[in-house]
């Protein structure tokens, strides 16, 4: 990673920042009933069918679909999947499984972009441990997200979330960005590295922050599809995403339902987020 470089980076203001909101709530919302649907016997193609229809629903448009020639309204990575597998009426969920889903929407030409990795049915307990430290890792990573902070800090805060967590691997190839008008924007946004470098963070920046963690080697892999990014080990992978705005008063999650704030930021804000803090205390 160049830390040195000189990104452009999009600043919105309040107004547009709580469009994002907007979009935001979208992604969350289908994320939520997604995650409802996972089940033993479900595939990940009807996975794929709720999304589309939850987010039309919403008057938004999916963001994936087209995108560099990207088949789907979602990303479906089961297993030992990391990253943008592609969901398929013959990839049926079994008991056991783990599944990462990467959801984005736009809503009047801004974007919103967060994943989650769920069990199906009943999982290990090393499973369940790994999604719980990847998703930890995300949060320590969201709370970085401040103004006066500089962007590593945010990608030093995921890493050593996770190797304070244990012997797992963080992946370096993909990494999360810049997002508004775009899906992706500058700056990359690594899940590594020493704090104090890069960009000088200020209000009205608005970062996805996604975090992918492997029990094994942190070597990657993309399958034949052009898409499907696998452990080379075979390793089962967690993968967790927000979007987030930095707003005079700390991290705005605008992809958290409830507009959850990491633990450490201030609870109100001038941007919008009046009577939807509180998800500290419960991180
Ligand atoms: N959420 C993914 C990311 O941040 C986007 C999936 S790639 C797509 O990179 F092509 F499917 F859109
Ligand atoms: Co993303």
């Amino acid at each position: 990673m160049r830390w040195r470089r000189r990104w452009a980076i999009e600043i919105k203001t309040p107004e547009q920042v709580a469009r994002m909101r907007q979009a935001g709530l979208v992604v969350a919302r289908t994320l939520r009933v997604l995650a409802e649907a996972v089940r033993p016997g479900i595939t990940t193609a009807d996975l794929d069918s709720i999304a589309a229809r939850e987010i039309r629903a919403a008057g938004a448009v999916p963001s994936f679909l087209g995108y560099q020639g990207y088949p789907a309204t979602i990303c479906t990575s089961v297993n030992e999947e990391i990253v943008h597998g592609i969901p398929s009426p013959v990839k049926r969920l079994r008991g056991g499984d783990i599944i990462s889903i990467d959801c984005g929407a736009i809503v009047d030409g801004w974007h919103g972009d967060a994943a989650v990795t769920v069990g199906v049915g009943e999982i290990a307990p090393e499973h369940e441990r790994l999604l719980s430290v990847c998703e930890a890792a995300l949060w320590a990573g969201l709370a970085r997200a401040r103004p006066g902070g500089r962007l590593s800090d945010i990608s030093h805060a995921v890493e050593r979330s996770v190797r304070t967590a244990g012997p797992y691997g963080v992946i370096r190839e993909y990494v999360g960005h810049g997002i508004g008008t775009a899906m992706h924007m500058d700056p990359p946004v690594p899940n590594y590295g020493p704090p104090g470098h890069g960009p000088r963070l200020t209000a009205g920046m608005a970062l996805a922050v996604e975090p992918m963690v492997v029990l094994g080697s942190r070597q990657t892999a993309e399958l034949p599809d052009g898409w499907t990014v696998v452990t080379v080990d075979g390793s089962w992978a967690a993968h967790f995403e927000h979007t987030v705005a930095i707003t005079p008063e700390g991290p705005w999650v605008l992809t958290a339902e409830d507009g959850g704030r990491p633990a450490g930021a201030s609870l109100t804000s001038s941007t919008g987020a009046r009577g939807e803090g509180g998800a500290a205390d419960a991180r």
